[in-house]
């Protein structure tokens, strides 16, 4: 009688264990599976450059830039002629006007600054750019001291 007793507990013990263990290996199971099909996140955040958004004048120095003076000039490194990022900290606004719409005018006008760099630069010749406005040079400008 006794002996019954404990033995059908021991049954019903061994039972609800055994369902324990059923649902605690199921539960465990599902969750690996649920993780080889979640998309993890990328442990480093991916650095987003923000954009350079040009202002109309720039945009409008860029395209004059390009048609006339990337041919001989880039911003960031020296080509035909001197690298331009920086040029309107190295000269004054006016020199820029003046050396822009007719170089060799300035050379020949005896302007240290100008005949400096047409000798550093072998004497080449840069093209007079007679129909640039100073509005169009200021644009060039503002394009070309755009940070790298
Ligand atoms: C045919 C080649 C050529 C073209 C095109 C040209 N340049 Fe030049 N540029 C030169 C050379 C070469 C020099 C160096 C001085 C010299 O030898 O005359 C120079 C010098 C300069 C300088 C003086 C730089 C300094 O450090 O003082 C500026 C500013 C300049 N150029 C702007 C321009 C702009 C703006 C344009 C377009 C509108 C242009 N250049 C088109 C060849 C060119």
């Amino acid at each position: 009688m006794f002996n019954d007793l404990s033995k059908g507990l021991a049954i019903i013990s061994g039972l609800i264990l055994t369902m324990i263990l059923v649902i605690f290996g199921a539960a465990f199971f599902v969750a690996q599976e649920q993780q080889k099909y979640t998309i993890q996140a990328p442990q480093e955040p991916i650095e987003v450059k923000p954009p350079v958004v040009l202002t109309e004048q720039q945009e409008l120095g860029e395209s004059l830039f390009k048609t006339n003076c990337a041919s001989c000039h880039k911003r960031y490194k020296k080509a035909v002629g001197p690298a331009l990022y920086g040029v309107t900290e190295r000269r004054d606004q006016e020199w820029l006007y003046k050396w822009i719409v007719n170089s060799s005018q300035l050379i020949q006008s005896g302007d240290a600054q100008a005949v400096a760099i047409y000798n550093e630069y072998n004497q080449s010749n840069m093209n007079a750019f007679p129909q640039l406005s100073n509005d169009d040079i200021d644009a060039i400008l503002s394009w070309v001291e755009i940070p790298k």
